[in-house]
């Protein structure tokens, strides 16, 4: 990843900006509030560069020179009230313009993370699997409040001191141009100055970026799957590994930090180099009554202010330097295609699908592995409304098929249909409304038991929840709990056993009364009781629509209408069990047997 980015370096900064500029659109809503803000900036900063000429001006009246100020004769007192009154303006056009930032950053910023959230979260599956959530998740975060930073603070910050520096530049070279050539002519230095640092501390930035995002993968990861860290005692393992991947931010870190810190130095060095020489060919220009002591001072004044907004400048610089490398990530996300972009867009309605499905010679292999074929030429057919089982040992392929009817991945080649309709022609959303899945492994949401089971049907009433739960045979350990279905799970509640998840997840699934019901490994977790019970809730679950069952206890299946059983990316038998378990050479049989053995 670095490399590419050190690579492709000099490209990347039209690109990054134009990405910068691109972003732009989510301040386009609060255009009023920001050119507003912007023109407040533009008066404040205009004003402030009174003070420096006042104080000039103060310094010659005070020595009993007649001073003028835009014509009008000046005296320290009338000075004095202006003084205040300038003032009092700062003071409210500041109020205004940082509540006025204040609109346009936090709502800009919460439209990018709702935009990145809302693209996220429709990009297609592969996506999720060649990524790590972590990463992802630093991004939504990380990525969006460096933006959100630089809109609110930097972005006006490095225009005030853009106007100060211009403005400064052109009073100076109106009232002492002598003085001001002098000092311009260090400009080229700190110009190429910056940008080589620029460049530089830009790559830093980025990179930084990068591993901070690693070490919270590595947070993330073992965070999540602390049980297994901690089954097999590989604590230390995953410190070293924390540890090592730290190291790498903290040299990081300090390279960019040095660069930083280098820039400072040389535009420090610089800077005051230059005072020093200007102000003493401006003594010897005072000595000979070239200019005043008053304008010498007006000057002084005012270098300091264009030499600390070139200080200021730097740092920003590379502030806005790292937002853009920010905003280049996120853009990347915005840009993708969803998973509805993808697709043929002929959107058709799919109503309440009857459940005819057809698979023809089904060639599949998983993008983030696309070498391995997973399905090779699986033709089958299930008939509305029937139970079909799908029987092989692990890795066959069986959820696989279940992914693909999700259209969570699409085939390589072949097709599938549901009611003559290839499935892709289906509209999205509308064709997984039909569909309800009871997964192998069943993570909950971290809200309540209420919130999860309404996951299948958000708008149900309380009744529906309950007899849902009740058929899910999971009503009784609800009821237990002080909270009953408002009992907060996950996380900051209780944990609930595989079982219990699974049940959970079964009541959702009737909730759903979806048209195809996608059972894989449904039971898997329960002991034999439960599972008789669940077995009897499913059974009538599964009466009225097609029903797709995946189980390796063979009791699960026996009475399926129709048994397909894969191997090796292929339909080897199919049939009912009785039929199937007659011929004793074929694979059903020997997969039904060990069962069978196992159990007795
Ligand atoms: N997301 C994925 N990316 C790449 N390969 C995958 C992915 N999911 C599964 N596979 C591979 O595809 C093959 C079939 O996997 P699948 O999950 O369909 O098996 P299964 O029949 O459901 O097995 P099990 O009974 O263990 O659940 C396996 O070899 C597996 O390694
Ligand atoms: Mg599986």
């Amino acid at each position: 990843m670095s490399q590419e980015a050190v690579t492709s370096k000099p490209k990347l900064t039209r690109e990054g900006l134009r990405e910068a500029l691109a972003l732009f659109q989510f301040v386009r809503p609060y255009r009023v509030h920001f050119f507003v803000g912007i023109f407040l900036l533009f008066l404040s900063s205009t004003v402030f560069m009174i003070f420096p000429y006042v104080v000039g001006l103060m310094l010659d009246i005070a020595q009993g020179k007649p001073a003028t100020l835009a014509g009008y004769p000046m005296d320290l007192s009338k000075i004095g009230v202006l003084l205040i009154v300038t003032l009092v303006f700062q003071g409210f056009v500041s109020y205004f313009r940082v509540t006025l930032f204040a609109v346009v950053s936090e709502r800009g910023t919460a439209d990018i993370r709702i935009a990145l959230y809302q693209k996220l979260i429709s990009l297609p599956m592969v996506f999720f699997e060649k990524s790590r959530v972590g990463e992802l998740v630093s991004r939504v975060a990380n990525d969006v409040d460096k933006i959100y930073n630089t809109f609110y603070f930097v972005l006006a910050e490095f225009l005030r001191q853009i106007i100060l520096l211009i403005g400064g530049i052109i009073f100076l070279a109106w009232q002492t141009p002598h003085l001001a050539g002098i000092m311009l002519a260090s400009f080229p230095i700190f110009v190429v100055g910056a940008m080589i640092f620029g460049r530089y501390i830009r790559k830093l930035s980025k990179e930084r970026q990068q591993i901070l995002g690693d070490t919270n993968t590595i947070l993330d990861e073992t965070l999540q799957a602390i049980n297994a860290v901690k089954a097999f005692a590989n604590e230390a393992f995953e410190i070293a590994r924390y540890r090592r991947i730290n190291d790498k931010v903290i040299n990081t870190s300090l390279k960019f930090a040095s660069g930083r810190a280098l820039f400072a130095a040389f535009i420090i060095t610089i800077l005051f180099g230059a005072l020093f020489f200007v102000i003493w060919t401006g003594m010897r220009m005072v000595e000979t009554n070239e200019i005043t002591a008053g304008q010498l001072v007006s000057f002084v004044t005012f270098t300091g202010v264009v030499g600390a907004s070139i200080a200021g400048l730097g740092n920003f610089y590379s502030e806005l330097v790292s937002a853009i490398g920010a905003t280049e990530r996120v853009r990347e996300i915005l840009r993708s295609d969803t998973e509805f972009a993808l697709r043929p867009q002929t959107n058709k309605a799919a109503g309440r699908l009857k459940g005819n499905i057809q698979f023809r010679d089904i060639h599949f292999s998983y993008p983030t592995r696309a070498d391995v074929p997973v399905l090779k030429g699986v033709t089958f057919g299930i008939q509305s409304g029937s139970k079909v089982a799908l029987v092989g040992q692990s890795g066959a392929g069986k959820s696989t098929i279940m992914q693909l009817l999700l259209q969570f991945h699409q085939a390589i080649s072949g097709s599938i249909e549901i009611d003559g309709v290839n499935i892709q022609d289906y509209d999205l959303s509308d064709y997984r409304h039909n569909f309800a899945l009871v997964p192998q492994e069943v993570i909950l949401f971290g809200g309540t038991i209420r919130e999860n089971i309404l996951y299948g049907k958000p708008d149900a009433p309380e009744a529906e929840i309950i007899e849902a739960a009740k058929q899910a045979k999971c009503w009784e350990f609800i009821s237990a709990f002080p909270e009953g279905l408002d009992t907060i799970v996950g996380e900051r509640g209780i944990r609930l056993s595989g079982g219990q998840r699974q049940r959970i997840a079964i009541a959702r699934a009737i909730l759903r009364n979806p048209s195809i019901l996608l059972l894989d490994e449904a039971t898997s977790s329960l002991d034999a009781e439960s599972e008789r019970d669940v077995q009897e809730a499913l059974n009538n679950l599964m009466e009225s629509r097609t029903s797709i069952i995946i189980a390796h206890r063979l009791a699960t299946i026996r009475e399926a209408d129709q048994i397909f059983v894969l191997d090796g990316g292929q339909i080897v038998e199919q049939g009912r069990h009785d039929e199937l378990y007659a011929n004793t050479e074929g694979l059903y049989h020997s997969l039904a047997k060990l069962q069978f053995s196992e159990v007795g």
